[in-house]
């Protein structure tokens, strides 16, 4: 699949992109919640980074959260990244890159927090190992990596009855046969759902310590990972 059919598929959606995910994920405003839940209160990021911001559903909880940060927000298409700056037009501690996940040259020990939600499903396993140690390196001592990410059940037996459940929801959500039928197409052009246990291990082969699944609902899991000390 070549990434311009990605930013392509991104770019033509990017107008619609806020109402129809909302009516596609179960739990949507719960998993971003649950992205925040387990951070200390003793915890001020001064740096963050959200990975895939799309139209900035995840900024504006970044910016309820931590007001006063420095915020970087990354996306592939440049036309998301446009319409998540018009979301923003006051917020000046926003700085927007255009980038591929492949090649970011992140600042090495630069941000205190990196997020990201339903973005990493987007790379092969390959370039998601990649993508793990980037985001290692980018992070300094005691920072911290959460992501929600759509996930690869262990066997096809479950993969298959959480797509099921899926469908029953997102209808239930208010998404019609069209806009099902369009993420699908989506999903089979573009996406490349991994199993928890895989990305669990991954994390730690990139160095991160203190590695776990924080919370999941059907495919939609939210990982934790911490950085405490350099890779050895
Ligand atoms: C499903 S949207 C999620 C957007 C937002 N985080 C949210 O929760 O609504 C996935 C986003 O990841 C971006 N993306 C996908 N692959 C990417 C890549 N290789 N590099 C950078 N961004 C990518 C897409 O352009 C899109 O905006």
């Amino acid at each position: 699949m070549a990434m311009e059919q990605l930013e392509q598929f991104y770019d033509d959606l990017s107008r619609k992109y806020t109402e129809l995910i909302k009516k596609c994920v179960p739990r949507y405003s719960e998993m971003l919640f649950n992205l925040f839940l387990y951070l200390p209160e003793s915890f001020k990021p001064k740096r963050i980074i959200d990975l895939g911001c799309g139209t900035g559903n995840l900024t504006q909880e970044i910016l309820n959260h931590f007001p006063n940060a420095e915020i970087h927000v990354l996306d592939l298409s440049e036309d998301i990244l446009n319409e998540c700056k018009k979301r923003f037009p006051q917020a000046q501690n926003i700085t927007y890159i255009k980038a591929d996940f492949k090649n970011m040259n992140l600042e090495p020990n630069y941000y205190d927090l990196a997020l990201s939600s339903i973005a990493i499903h987007h790379l092969t396993d390959p370039h998601k190992i990649r993508f793990y140690r980037d985001v290692f390196q980018a992070l300094l001592i005691n920072g911290v990596f959460i992501f929600a990410d759509q996930t690869r059940g262990i066997s096809d037996d479950i993969y298959k009855k959480n797509i099921s459940c899926w469908k029953e929801e997102a209808f239930k959500l208010g998404s019609t046969a069209e806009n099902w039928n369009m993420w699908m197409e989506h999903q089979d052009a573009h996406d490349y759902h991994s199993p928890v246990g895989w990305h669990l291990r991954q994390l730690e082969n990139a160095g991160f310590h203190e590695v776990d699944l924080l919370s999941k609902y059907l495919m939609w899991g939210v990982f934790w990972a911490k950085k405490i000390q350099e890779k050895p």
